[in-house]
C-alpha cells in the first residue's frame, strides 16, 4: 500500500503553502497519498469544535501528518490551540520538536556580514510537558479576586527522552549539544532538567556538553551564532529560541519543523513555523519555503533522504538565484512563482 499523509491545510496562510508544498512532494513522490481534513477554526465556527470526534484516531492511520496553520482572530488563540496541535502533540507522543535554522545562500539575514558557514543551527525542543503541560486552573473566576494558576512540569522520562534524541544528533554533527537552562532563578525545574541532561551525557561520552541560561543563549545565538550547533531546549524556551532562530534565517517564513514521536509508535507531524498570518492571507504572496522544507523532513522521515536531500537543493539554489522571493525577503514574486522555481530546480 502506498504511504499515506493526512494534510491539515488549517487557517489562513496554511491553505496557501501546504497546496504548495504538496505540489513539490508529489512531484519527488507520486506515489504519495495525501489524505485532506477540513479541521480548523472555519470548522470551529461552524460546528463548534476544530476538530471532529475521533479524529485523533483517524490521524493515526496515516504515516505522517502535513499541516499549516492552526489559529485566527475569529477564536481565541487558547481555544484554537488546545483544540487541534496540542491535542495531537500529547497523545501521539511528539516529545520532540525538531527545528532547523541555517542561513541560506542569497538570503540577506540581520546579521548581514555573517554568511551561511555561520547560521546552521538545530533546535531540539521538549514538546509534551514544561510550562506548557497544561496543568492549572482558575479561582474566583469573573471576580475582583480571580486567579490563575499554572505549575510546569519536568519529568526525568520527558527531559532524559528528549535529551537522548539531542545527544543522537549531536553525536552526527559537531559532537558538542547546548542545553539551554535557568537553573539559577529557578531551583527545583532546570535543576531537574540539569541532571537529567547530564545523566543522558554518561551515555555519549563522544559529545561535549555546554550548560547555557537562556538568556545569554539569546543574545550567544545574535552575537556568535557561528558556535551554535545542536541545542536542547525545554517547552517555554525552544518555543521562544525558535523564532529567534526564524529571524535570524531572515523571515519567518523560511522556517520549518517537525513534531516527532522518534519510537514511531505515532504519525509524527511535520509544519512551517510560522502561523496563519492573517495580515497577508488570501493575496497569494506568503512564503512557501517554510511549508516546502517541512516536507522535506516529512521525506527524511520517511526514509527517503535522496528526496529529502533534493528538496533542500533546490530551495537553496532558489535562494542563491536572488529570485524569485516573496516579499517577506524582499522580493516581489507570489507563493505560486517561488513554489514553480524550486520544481524548475528540482528537474
Ligand atoms: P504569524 O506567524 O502568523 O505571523 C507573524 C508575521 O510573520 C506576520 O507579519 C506574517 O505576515 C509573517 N509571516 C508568517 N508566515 C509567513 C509566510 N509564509 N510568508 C511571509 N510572511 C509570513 O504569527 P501571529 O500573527 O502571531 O499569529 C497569527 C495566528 O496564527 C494566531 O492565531 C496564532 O495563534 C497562530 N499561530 C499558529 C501557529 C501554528 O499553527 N503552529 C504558530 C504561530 C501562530
Ligand atoms: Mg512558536
Amino acid at each position: 500500500m502506498s504511504q499515506q499523509i493526512a494534510v491539515i491545510a488549517g487557517d489562513g496562510v496554511g491553505q496557501e503553502v501546504i497546496p504548495a508544498g504538496i505540489r513539490v512532494l508529489s512531484k519527488l513522490r507520486p506515489d504519495l497519498e495525501f489524505v485532506e481534513f477540513d479541521w480548523g477554526s472555519e470548522r470551529y465556527q461552524r460546528t463548534g469544535a476544530m476538530m471532529p470526534d475521533g479524529a485523533l484516531d483517524t490521524l493515526a492511520r496515516h504515516d505522517a501528518v502535513y499541516l499549516g496553520a492552526i489559529g485566527w482572530p475569529t477564536v481565541p488563540d487558547h481555544v484554537s490551540l488546545w483544540g487541534c496541535l496540542m491535542p495531537i502533540r500529547k497523545a501521539f507522543e511528539l516529545y520532540v520538536n525538531l527545528r532547523p535554522a541555517k542561513l541560506l545562500p542569497g538570503i540577506r539575514g540581520p546579521l548581514a556580514d555573517r554568511g551561511p558557514q555561520d547560521v546552521d543551527m538545530l533546535f531540539i525542543r521538549e514538546n509534551t510537558e514544561g510550562e506548557y503541560a497544561g496543568t492549572g486552573g482558575l479561582v474566583h473566576a469573573g471576580h475582583p479576586s480571580e486567579l490563575a494558576v499554572e505549575a510546569p512540569v519536568f519529568t526525568r522520562l520527558g527531559v532524559e527522552r528528549c535529551a537522548r534524541y539531542a545527544f543522537e544528533r549531536a553525536r552526527e554533527r559537531s559532537k558538542t549539544l547546548i542545553s539551554v537552562t535557568k537553573s539559577n532563578a529557578s531551583r527545583y525545574n532546570y535543576v531537574l532538567w540539569d541532571q537529567c541532561v547530564e545523566r543522558v551525557g554518561k551515555e555519549f561520552g563522544d559529545v561535549e556538553v555546554q550548560r547555557v541560561l537562556v538568556d545569554a543563549m539569546a543574545a550567544r545565538m545574535v552575537l556568535r551564532p557561528d558556535t551554535v550547533d545542536v541545542v536542547v531546549a525545554s517547552n517555554l524556551f525552544g518555543d521562544i529560541l525558535t523564532d529567534l532562530a526564524a529571524a535570524i534565517q531572515g523571515s519567518m517564513g523560511l522556517a520549518a519543523s517537525a513534531n516527532l514521536n522518534p519510537e514511531r509508535r505515532w504519525p509524527s507531524t511535520f509544519e512551517p513555523v510560522h502561523g496563519s498570518a492573517p495580515d497577508i492571507a488570501g493575496k497569494g504572496v506568503a512564503n512557501p519555503i517554510g511549508a516546502i522544507w517541512a516536507g522535506s523532513m516529512l521525506l527524511r522521515h520517511l526514509g527517503d533522504g535522496t528526496a529529502s536531500e533534493r528538496v533542500e537543493r533546490a530551495i537553496a539554489a532558489v535562494c542563491a538565484d536572488g529570485a524569485p522571493l516573496t516579499g517577506d525577503l524582499g522580493g516581489t514574486a507570489s507563493t505560486r512563482e517561488v513554489t514553480d522555481a524550486i520544481l524548475e530546480a528540482l528537474s
